[in-house]
């Protein structure tokens, strides 16, 4: 915890190709599950307020549900407009069967 990394879940609740919203001291993030590597970044979208984890994930790649900007989840990146903006990434580690996110 004093690193600023926060506990989040445990690996199994989340399986490759799901991806959730978690709270974190009010800040909501999206926890995404590809391929068994977990990624980290803003849920609101930078376009407008929508969660982006009531969206769809399809590979690395989530989608806006309000006006379908995508951005990828590994590096935040926005691939399609209206979205202009790139989403903030946060770090993930693994220790044991504990998702932790850097907040740092
Ligand atoms: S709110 Fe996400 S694309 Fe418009």
């Amino acid at each position: 915890m004093s690193d600023g990394f926060i506990k989040v879940g445990k690996v199994g609740e989340l399986q490759p190709g799901r991806m959730k919203r978690v709270n974190i001291n009010g800040q909501r993030i999206l926890l995404a599950n590809v391929d068994g590597n977990f990624y980290a970044t803003d849920d609101s979208c930078t376009h407008e307020e929508a969660s982006l984890s009531t969206g769809f994930l399809k590979g690395d790649l989530v989608k806006c549900p309000l006006h379908g900007s995508r951005f990828n989840v590994r590096t935040g990146e926005v691939l399609e407009e209206p979205a202009e903006e790139n989403l903030r990434t946060y770090p993930v580690r693994i220790e044991g069967n504990d998702i932790l996110i850097g907040l740092t």
